[in-house]
């Protein structure tokens, strides 16, 4: 990384994230404003979630993140070194799966990943073969790696794409929905990689439109939505923002609801058996005390902790649908 000014390495651009965006944003040829003024900082060693719907900017991102495109404007560190201007420096510590990963389809699988590792100059042509046996291995494809890679199922095609990311330790993996047309084991296959990978110390970047998963398996989390970025932060702070419900589990909702409002409880909704309603400002002891003494069978009384998609909902005021 010769050619990096002093100032570059001691991350005066960069706040020490391993990846920082100022002011980024991109406007298609025709017109559409994919990202707009986006400002992340990816701290080192996190598992960082990229979170938004369909549509919201999250692979134009990674795509200038990756000096894939340009930016119209503002600026993309990455490991340090401005993208896309460092890529040839940057990009030999980052394994990145992106959108529909481009494939030999006459090819197996293996041979691909024979194939692109030839391809890369920093790697070392005597480990190859045991390198890609190795990344085979750990995505699951070993049975299926001598298989041309256009008999491949969309999963598979995936899992490959991820071996190839994983042929070198990096410093970085950046992933663009690494569990796009998986199946919920293959899904679970996938966290359990990510979360080795991070253990290693691996800074893990990964984009997905499903809140849960980003809640299972990330440290920090992004939530975009029209190309715009509405939060950042620790998963845990993100979740905390939105604030839990008082749930009460009854055979007797109507009474339930009509004594909880009585005891100051805002917001009560009943739903069948389950009566929900906003945590007080006072003991819930008293409150779950006030509806067992007027004869309400409580079987179930708690507070159920706000998801990322109850913030996200809080955050944007809508549901996590497309934009139009
Ligand atoms: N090459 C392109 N030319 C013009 N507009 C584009 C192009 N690629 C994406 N867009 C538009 O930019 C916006 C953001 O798209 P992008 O692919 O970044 O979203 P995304 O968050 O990755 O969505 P998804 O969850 O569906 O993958 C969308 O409105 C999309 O239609
Ligand atoms: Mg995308």
């Amino acid at each position: 990384m010769g050619e990096a000014s002093a100032s570059e390495q001691d991350g005066e651009h960069t706040g020490g994230g391993v990846i920082t965006t100022r002011a980024l944003t991109k406007r298609y040829r025709g017109g559409q404003l994919a990202v707009d003024g986006l400002c992340l900082t990816v701290p080192a060693g996190s598992v960082f979630g990229f979170l938004g719907p369909n549509g919201s900017g999250k692979t134009t991102t990674i795509r200038m993140l990756m000096g894939l495109i340009e930016p119209t404007s503002g600026t993309a560190h990455v490991l340090g070194r401005p993208m896309p201007r460092s890529a040839r420096a940057v990009l030999p510590h980052v394994g990145a799966l992106i959108e529909g990963p481009a494939l030999y389809g006459f090819l197996s699988g293996r041979d691909n990943l024979l194939r692109y590792d030839a391809a890369d100059p920093t790697a070392d042509p005597r480990t190859r073969r045991i390198r890609v046996l190795a990344a085979l291995d750990r995505v699951g494809l070993t049975a299926a790696g001598g298989k041309k890679a256009k008999a491949y199922s969309l999963g598979m095609k995936q899992r490959l794409g991820l071996a190839a990311a994983l042929l070198q330790p990096r410093r970085l993996l950046v992933l663009d929905e690494p569990t796009n047309g998986l199946d919920p084991q293959g899904m679970r296959e996938i966290r359990t990689l990510v979360r080795e990978l991070a253990s290693d110390g691996t800074t893990v970047f990964l984009s997905s439109h499903l809140l849960d998963e980003i809640e299972q398996v990330c440290t920090h989390a992004a939530v975009m939505a029209r190309g715009r970025l509405l939060t950042q932060g620790p998963v845990a702070d993100l979740a905390a923002g939105a604030r839990g419900r008082l749930v009460v589990t009854t055979p007797d909702p109507a009474d339930a609801a009509r004594l909880l409002k009585e005891q100051g409880v805002a917001d009560v909704v009943a739903d069948g058996e389950r009566v929900t309603g906003e945590v007080p400002g006072r003991d819930l002891a008293e409150v779950n005390a006030a509806l067992v003494t007027a004869g309400v069978r409580v079987r179930g009384f708690g507070v159920e902790r706000a998801s990322l998609e109850d913030a996200f909902v809080a955050l944007t005021g809508e549901g996590f649908d497309v934009a139009g």
